[in-house]
């Protein structure tokens, strides 16, 4: 396990909308370089970087064309290894993106598998034995190429799925075993890939659909083992680089396929999606716990995340984010305190984890934006960092309408310029709040959690990490509880708590970090 992981708060970086260094519009890798000193400063000490091949970016990147070529819209090889060496100078960390599971259709994988007579890649993909053979339960693209075969895809129809085999084989004529030789030069590629960025300088990766590699395997028992192959030659080769799953399952990630760290993604009702976005599309109502009209229930999350730490803390992580490129940022329905009292919560609970670029400072959520590269509801999430109240807020200097996607250009639209200089902004209550995470230990990483109070549709939440108690009242109305513990110092503190006679008052609205006397 990479030791630099327990204390690691990651920022993340969709690379065409962070900073553009040559004004064509786009962000590129050299405009990362520029900005490494900001997020370092922010006291993010590692990077996640969404996808930077070569691409025809159908799917922003996560189309890949060529794995082991930068793409030019963002610099080249040389760049990205300046990149790693200046992220490392700054005793930070950056993990790349990878794309385990599918391709784009113009990857020369692809179009060699694509070809009508037999050869070395025809088995690369998933093909059934003809154009006839059409089993409706898979998502197969039918008579679209002379090989006598439907292909299957992954994701979006241009990505054709890789072939790690089937686990339970329904249709033997077409469908391989994962230890087949040609499933295992599946595998063999995809660490070839990996090396070639490890060797570069970069610190792993995070894996894109890590469950979605075997096919017919919904216990994911091949998966898993493909993902502990993996990890054993990472152990051996490269022991200091970590590996963060997009599954959103710790018991399978961690447990059984060695992944360091598991994202909590936005499962409709799952913990964290009725903890922070559960939002009510259809009433309008916002029944998220997180929320100041307190009709939330922290259960769900209380009771689903403390089985998973049980169970996984002393293998890997469980990352909370604030946001990521596929879901709407919280400041969709939320407001400045509610986003504050929100990502205090997400930096102090346990795990590794991950700021959504622009979040430090409520970037809004652009609704109203059509599709960019496959976004599509995605695409108001992506649009380009706000640096400062200048040209295009600073992102780049290329003409308004050649951005890669409008910057927000409402009145007041917050920018890092103005929230810096602003003791109160939200920017610098993350970055308080980030620093207080990372100079106590107990607050980092997997540190002691235990939940103190947590009731059915009732507020507030109040759980310990060591000597400290996360007291955490979201909604407008004050609240108070009983409580054991006899408050030591307040560490930090948004709206106001306080304990007496063996009760804690939390005034609507109040996050408070403090320490306890009597442990
Ligand atoms: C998950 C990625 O986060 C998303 O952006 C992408 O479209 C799909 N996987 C397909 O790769």
């Amino acid at each position: 396990m990479p030791k630099w992981l327990e204390n690691s708060v990651f920022y993340q970086v969709y690379p065409q909308s962070f900073c553009d260094s040559n004004g064509d519009g786009i962000g590129d890798i050299p405009g990362l370089i520029s900005k490494l000193d900001y997020i370092k400063n922010l006291g993010c000490n590692a990077i996640w970087l969404n996808p930077v091949y070569d691409s025809p970016f159908m799917d922003a990147g996560y189309d890949v064309r060529d794995y082991f070529k930068i793409a030019p819209r963002y610099g080249t090889n040389d760049d990205a290894k300046r990149l790693f060496e200046e992220v490392h100078k700054r005793d930070m960390k950056l993990l790349m993106d990878l794309v385990p599971g599918h391709t784009s259709d113009t990857n020369e994988w692809f179009t060699k598998s694509k070809q009508p007579l037999k050869n070395e890649l025809s088995n690369r993909y998933i093909w059934t034995d003809s154009v006839w053979e059409a089993p409706p339960q898979y998502r197969l693209m039918c008579g679209i190429t002379d090989r006598d075969g439907n292909y299957m895809v992954n994701y979006f129809s241009s990505q054709p799925a890789l072939n790690y085999g089937f686990y339970d084989i329904t249709h033997p004529k077409w469908q391989l075993p994962p230890n087949h030789p040609d499933c295992l030069r599946t595998v063999e590629a995809l660490k070839k890939i990996m090396r070639f960025w490890m060797d570069m300088g970069c610190d792993g990766f995070r894996v894109d659909m890590a469950d979605s590699l075997v096919k017919n395997d919904d216990e994911k028992i091949a998966t898993s083992a493909v993902w502990a192959g993996i990890r054993e030659m990472m152990d051996k080769e490269y022991p200091e680089c970590a590996l963060v799953s997009e599954w959103c399952n710790p018991v399978r990630a961690i447990g059984s396929s060695g992944f360091h760290a598991d994202f909590y993604l936005d499962h409709h009702g799952n913990g964290y999606s009725t903890a922070f976005r559960y939002y009510n599309y259809e009433t309008g109502r916002q029944e998220s716990f997180f929320s100041k009209e307190g009709n939330g229930d922290i259960m769900t999350l209380v009771n689903e995340f403390t089985e998973n730490y049980k169970a996984t803390k002393d293998k890997g992580y469980i990352s909370f984010f604030t946001c990521n490129h596929d879901n709407p940022r919280m400041s969709a329905w939320y407001d400045e305190l509610e986003l504050k009292i929100n990502f205090c919560t997400i930096f102090t609970l346990p795990g590794v984890p991950f700021l959504y670029y622009g979040d430090e400072i409520g970037m809004r959520y652009q609704s109203e934006l059509t599709s960019k590269e496959g976004g599509f509801s995605r695409t108001g999430s992506r649009t380009p960092m706000q640096w400062t109240n200048g040209i295009n807020k600073g992102f780049s200097t290329a003409e308004a309408d050649r951005l890669y996607l409008p910057v927000d250009s409402r009145k007041g639209a917050p920018t890092v310029e103005s929230q810096e200089k602003d003791e109160n902004s939200l920017y610098n209550t993350v970055k308080r709040i980030i620093a207080v995470r990372k100079s106590n230990p107990e607050l980092c990483g997997n540190g002691d959690f235990e939940v103190l109070y947590a009731k059915k549709n009732e507020y507030p939440f109040i759980f310990r990490r060591g000597s400290f108690v996360i007291a955490v009242n979201p909604k407008a109305e004050d609240v108070a509880v009983d409580f054991d513990y006899e408050m030591g110092e307040k560490v930090f503190e948004i709206g106001s708590a306080g304990v007496c006679d063996g009760r804690i008052t939390l005034a609507g609205q109040t996050y408070c970090l403090f320490k306890i006397k009597n442990i």
